[in-house]
């Protein structure tokens, strides 16, 4: 039986060691992929060590959310991709779908060829696409998908602001705005970050410590109808609040801090996840990734910047230790299982 070489989380709230574990055949509709970058995101650290360990139900878990690699394998059914092409993916739980590991699998139409990872695109674009789902909760602020007809430039000259644009999702939600025609787009984040952000699209750059309201104010006189909060700490989301306009909607990447019953406005409060794999945002993803190869090749979006962490599978402690201390700045850390 083939194996491979996997980074396990052994328990709940456990250690993590690199282990051989068995290589899955991809089933219909799938594709064995080895994985040439695994991009390592806050959500792995929060489920080793927080709450949100409650999202994984089993152990030994193999974690990572982001992959990009080469197909090793087409399971039946897979139309439009072949052996060696190069891939870019969103992974999940269970094992075989993450993507802190050799070969993982991936599901072809929430797939796209690339060659560097477009990480943070898909909750970028949850969050400003989705919209009520099934269950009644919102996702998102339900906007026209740039990939679909009437979609590119539809919001021209309407304010939109981003809380954190230097984060991974920040730098996928300015340029998504740009190209959903927003203007202008403003931003948040440390001033040395400030350049590169307009690189992406965002015409202002507020200093994260400056009082919010005011240096929104001081840039436009319009009300800012949207507003995605993609840190979602409680004083983002407060200050956040305060600035979206009454009847806008404020798009949040964590669980609503916000107590709107004593709120003076209304204003629709949307909390995104980020995952093309929920049956709910299938059809979304299934949209966002079959124009993301053109998105990417034509530099519409560009992936984040990376860093690469050393000594592949079994850096990668070390590098979720580094996320959790906020010492990763406008970068993305990925790690390299082969090397
Ligand atoms: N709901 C979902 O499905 C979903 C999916 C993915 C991620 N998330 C969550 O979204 C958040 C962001 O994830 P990420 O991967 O984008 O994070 P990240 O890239 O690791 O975020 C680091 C960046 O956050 C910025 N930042 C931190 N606090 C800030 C503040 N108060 N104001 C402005 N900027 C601030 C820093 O900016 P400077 O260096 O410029 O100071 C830094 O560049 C995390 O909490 C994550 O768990 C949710």
């Amino acid at each position: 039986m083939p194996t491979h070489k996997a980074l396990l989380l052994v328990e709940k709230l456990g250690n993590f060691v690199v282990r051989d574990i068995e290589t899955p055949k991809p089933g219909p509709g799938e594709l064995l992929v080895e994985v040439k970058a695994a991009g390592v995101n806050p959500r792995d650290w929060k489920i080793q060590s927080t709450s949100m360990s409650d999202f994984v139900t089993h152990y030994p878990a193999v974690l990572g959310m982001d992959a990009a690699g080469v197909v090793k394998e087409v399971g039946v059914g897979v139309t439009g991709f072949d052996v060696a092409d190069r891939v870019v993916y969103q992974g999940f739980y269970p094992n075989r779908q993450a993507t802190f590991q050799q070969y993982s699998i991936a599901i072809a139409e929430v797939a796209a060829k690339g060659a560097t990872i477009p990480l943070a695109i898909n909750a970028a674009a949850f969050g400003l696409y989705s919209g009520k789902i099934s269950t009644g909760e919102l996702r998102g602020a339900g906007l026209v998908p740039v990939w679909e007809e009437g979609g590119r430039g539809k919001y021209a000259d309407q304010p939109f602001l981003v809380i954190g644009g230097s984060s991974s999702l920040g730098q996928q939600a300015i340029q998504l705005a740009k190209l959903s025609g927003f203007n202008p787009i403003i931003t948040t984040a440390s001033p040395h970050n400030a350049e590169f952000l307009k690189s992406l699209g965002a015409t202002h750059v507020i200093d994260r410590s400056a009082p919010l309201s005011t240096s929104v104010k001081a840039i436009t006189p319009e009300p800012i109808k949207y507003v995605h909060d993609v840190v979602s700490s409680k004083e983002t989301q407060e200050a956040a609040y305060e600035v979206v306009a009454p009847g806008g909607t404020l798009i949040l990447v964590l669980a609503s801090a916000i107590d709107e019953s004593k709120a003076d406005k209304s204003v629709t409060v949307a909390s995104t996840f980020g995952t093309a794999h929920d049956p709910a945002q299938r059809a979304l993803g299934v949209g966002l990734y079959k124009n993301l190869t053109q998105l990417l090749e034509s530099g519409d979006i560009k992936p984040n910047k990376v860093e690469v962490i050393p000594n592949g599978l079994a850096g990668l402690p070390d590098g979720l230790e580094k996320l959790k201390a906020h010492k990763v700045s406008a970068s993305k850390l990925i790690a390299q299982p082969w090397a």
